[in-house]
């Protein structure tokens, strides 16, 4: 059922409109955490740098509402507020936020309702950033409800641009003199220029590494490792490496804050 069908049926108070939604952000962490392991067993990094996750405060929703024209209710708030549930995704390179964006696409209990890509299309403000509003769905006791989140991929130096503008925007109320909006958009290709520049030295490093013959893990003869006992030192160092930050991933979403370092698993590119 949607979240509207879910209001008519007398659930309406604003905590369980919240579990729905602190739910949905649960559920999208773990989705993104396990894509990250996927990737980085496939192809020996990961695509994610940090996962940033929020819930707007009903100031905000608030605000939202009376600038749309439309009465503070909880139903104006699931039919009109796409942002409730946020999951910002922040990526090493600009091609790591298509496929990411591609894999949470492709998952079968995911709907997309809409998609902005100001990265093809970047605002005014010189903002970069892929946008998708999604539902997942949630499974309560007695019912599945489709629960909105609306997920912001970018990369680590269009999250770094964004930040200070957004600080810089709110200094100023959104009247910024007109040579600081400019510095900000010339500031936004640099930018662009930088991220470019970090995806084709990666792509020289991965390159200069095949050549190099590599090896990798994934071309180990497993059986023959486990039975020699020749491994080599360094290799195992890093593999245990790996392991402890998957455990260490595992630790910090117990707490269930928000967890920035949830899927900074082992930096091993
Ligand atoms: P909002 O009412 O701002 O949520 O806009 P919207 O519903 O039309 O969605 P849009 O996709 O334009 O923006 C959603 C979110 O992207 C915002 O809440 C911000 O987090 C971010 N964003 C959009 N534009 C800018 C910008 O110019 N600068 C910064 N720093 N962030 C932006
Ligand atoms: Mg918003």
């Amino acid at each position: 059922m949607s979240e509207q069908t879910y209001m008519n049926e007398g659930i309406d108070s604003w905590n369980s409109f919240m579990l729905l939604y602190n739910s949905a952000l649960k559920e999208m962490g773990t989705k993104v955490e396990i894509l990250n392991d996927e990737f980085q067993h496939i192809h020996q990094y990961n695509p994610i740098e940090y996962v940033k996750k929020r819930i707007k405060t009903p100031e905000s929703i608030v605000k939202k509402l009376k600038r749309y024209g439309y009465e503070s209710t909880l139903e104006n708030m699931s039919k009109y507020v796409n942002d409730v549930a946020g999951v910002r995704i922040v990526c090493s390179f600009t091609s790591d936020i298509y496929r990411l964006a591609d894999m949470i696409r492709a998952q079968d209990d995911i709907t997309v309702l809409s998609i902005k890509d100001y990265i093809k299309n970047p605002k005014e403000s010189g903002y970069k950033s892929y946008h998708m509003i999604v539902t997942i769905p949630i499974f309560l006791s007695d019912r599945v409800v489709d629960t909105k989140v609306e997920i912001q991929i970018r990369t680590i130096a269009m999250d770094f641009w964004a930040s200070l503008e957004h600080k810089i925007y709110y200094k100023f109320e959104g009247n910024a003199p007109e040579y600081i909006s400019r510095d900000l958009r010339e500031c936004s290709s640099i930018v662009s220029m930088l991220d470019a520049k970090m995806l084709s030295l990666n792509e020289a490093i991965m390159e200069a590494k095949k050549e190099q013959g590599d090896p990798r893990p994934e071309s180990w003869d497993r059986n023959a490792q486990a039975h020699t006992g020749d491994e080599d030192e360094d290799e195992i160092s890093i593999q245990e490496e790996m392991e402890w930050n998957l455990h260490r991933s595992d630790l910090e979403d117990e707490d269930g804050a928000l967890n920035q370092a949830s899927v900074q698993a082992g930096k091993k590119a």
